[in-house]
């Protein structure tokens, strides 16, 4: 069969620099979608013995789809699925083609392993450039990459699509957070893209330098990897005088750069569907949603050769709203959080980006926080430990402040915590992807 997918190399000709297909109507996108997902779909079906065998089982064939709306009789793929065919199982050609190799390490167990070809690299490349110039940087800008590099698909893709804009790239990668403010107070970089929680321990290394964030050259940063907030997103705007905007993504699907937030909007991440098509699913019982509906997101992509990704669970929790800057593709709400990452207290369902916001409301925290869930008896406990900014700390424990919190979280979110306010620096910064909440219960 023929390997490559049907790809229209992008026209950078036009006059502002958008791709054709980010000005395309509605129509002509799923137009484009549907001749490419049975392309996939085919592809995956030929080429991998697992799709053949899930295809199979379900009673379905690539010569089903007829229109979008059939990928819903497809059978769904899941975490653990890679991790059953780990190392190199659902690569659908052979190893030779590879290009690279990434992986992610998961929160538990064995990773996960992803091939691109060189086909899929140089996509990949052209959806973080198109991803790079939303959020507002342009072509002979500099661009300061502190995603980390390696086998985590941050630093690499990021570095691929800034070179693909036309920018210099700074392939800092992470830590070494005294560095990273002396090289962009030397090199000056008008973007960054980073973890917004690591933008955060940038933030702090600034004030150590004794110097004003809002002198610094950064204009645009794109933050991703890890749930945020608007209310993030106003606390570094203010902090560095820039604007930020969010990107998504994940290794399973390609890396960063599946779908973007647009400068000009802020309102949401616009999902690149020429080459990943969304879906919205009910996580309970898998039925498709109506956009504006929230729930799970799915994947599938349209375009990748080596690593063809069917109807993959990702776990986030959003839901898809039209599009607006970009009016052909669909915009992503930011994402709550994952699954996994929802905490259940008494009954009440609460994500560690609530926490943020309502800790982000007070003028005496900076977003440094960290949750621990305990278990007292047959109860669970959450203690939210957060930090104060040095201008508002008092050396003991702002306790007013904390109790006023403790009655915050009570109104908004409908839950009894803890709150204990330590001093800055006390918490442990992220070099990456924050880790927000340490179980210290028992496990059953
Ligand atoms: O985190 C890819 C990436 C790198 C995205 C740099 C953006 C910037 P993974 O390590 O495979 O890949 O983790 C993917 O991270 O399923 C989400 O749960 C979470 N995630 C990624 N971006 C966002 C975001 C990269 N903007 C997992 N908002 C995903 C919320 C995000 N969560």
């Amino acid at each position: 069969m023929n390997m490559a997918a049907p790809a229209d190399r992008f026209d950078r000709s036009l006059k502002d620099g958008l791709d054709a297909i980010e000005r395309a109507s509605r129509d002509e996108v799923m137009a484009l979608q549907r001749q490419r997902l049975a392309w996939s779909l085919a592809h995956a079906y030929e080429n991998v013995p697992f799709y053949r065998q899930q295809f199979d089982a379900a009673g379905v064939h690539p010569s089903d789809l007829k229109t979008l709306s059939d990928l819903a009789k497809f059978p769904f793929t899941v975490k653990t699925d890679l991790r059953d065919n780990y190392p190199f199982g659902l690569f659908a050609v052979p190893r030779e083609k590879l290009a690279r190799i990434h992986g992610s390490s998961g929160t538990t167990g064995k990773p996960i392993v992803v091939g691109y070809t060189k086909a899929d690299i140089d996509m990949w490349a052209d959806v973080m450039a198109r991803s790079i110039r939303a959020a507002g940087a342009r072509p002979g800008m500099m661009v300061h990459v502190a995603y980390g590099y390696g086998l985590f698909t941050g630093g690499l893709g990021a570095h691929y699509g800034a070179e693909r804009l036309g920018c210099t790239v700074i392939p800092m990668s992470g830590g070494m957070t005294e560095r990273q403010v002396q090289l962009i107070t030397d090199f000056r970089p008008e973007v960054i893209m980073v973890t917004p929680s690591y933008m955060l321990a940038i933030l702090d290394g600034f004030a150590k330098a004794g110097l004003d964030p809002r002198e610094s050259s950064l204009k645009y940063g794109i933050f991703g990897a890890e749930p945020w907030t608007n209310a993030m997103r106003e606390e570094i705007e203010r902090a560095f005088a820039m604007d930020a905007t969010d990107i998504y993504g994940l290794s399973e699907v390609i890396g960063p750069g599946v779908a973007q937030e647009c400068v000009e909007t802020k309102d949401g991440l616009h999902v690149w569907e020429d080459h990943f098509y969304p879906e919205i699913i009910d996580p309970e019982t898998g039925e498709v949603l109506p956009d504006g509906e929230k729930g799970e997101l799915v994947f599938t992509s349209l375009t990748k050769e080596a690593f063809p990704i069917i109807r993959y669970r990702t776990r986030d929790l959003t839901r898809l709203l039209p599009g607006t800057a970009r009016p052909g593709m669909r915009r992503m709400e930011k994402v709550t959080g994952r699954s996994d990452d929802m905490m259940i207290l008494r009954g009440v369902n609460v994500f560690p980006t609530q926490i943020e916001e309502a800790l982000l409301a007070t003028d005496w925290c900076a977003g440094h926080f960290l949750i621990e869930l305990t278990r007292e008896g047959r109860m669970d406990e959450m203690t939210v430990i957060a930090e104060a900014r040095a201008e508002h700390w008092d050396g003991h424990g702002l306790f007013v402040h904390a109790e006023r919190l403790v009655s915050r979280i009570k109104d908004t979110i409908g839950i009894t915590t803890r709150v204990v306010v330590q001093g800055p620096g006390a918490l442990e910064r992220s070099m990456g992807k924050a880790k927000r909440v340490i179980d210290k219960r028992p496990k059953s």
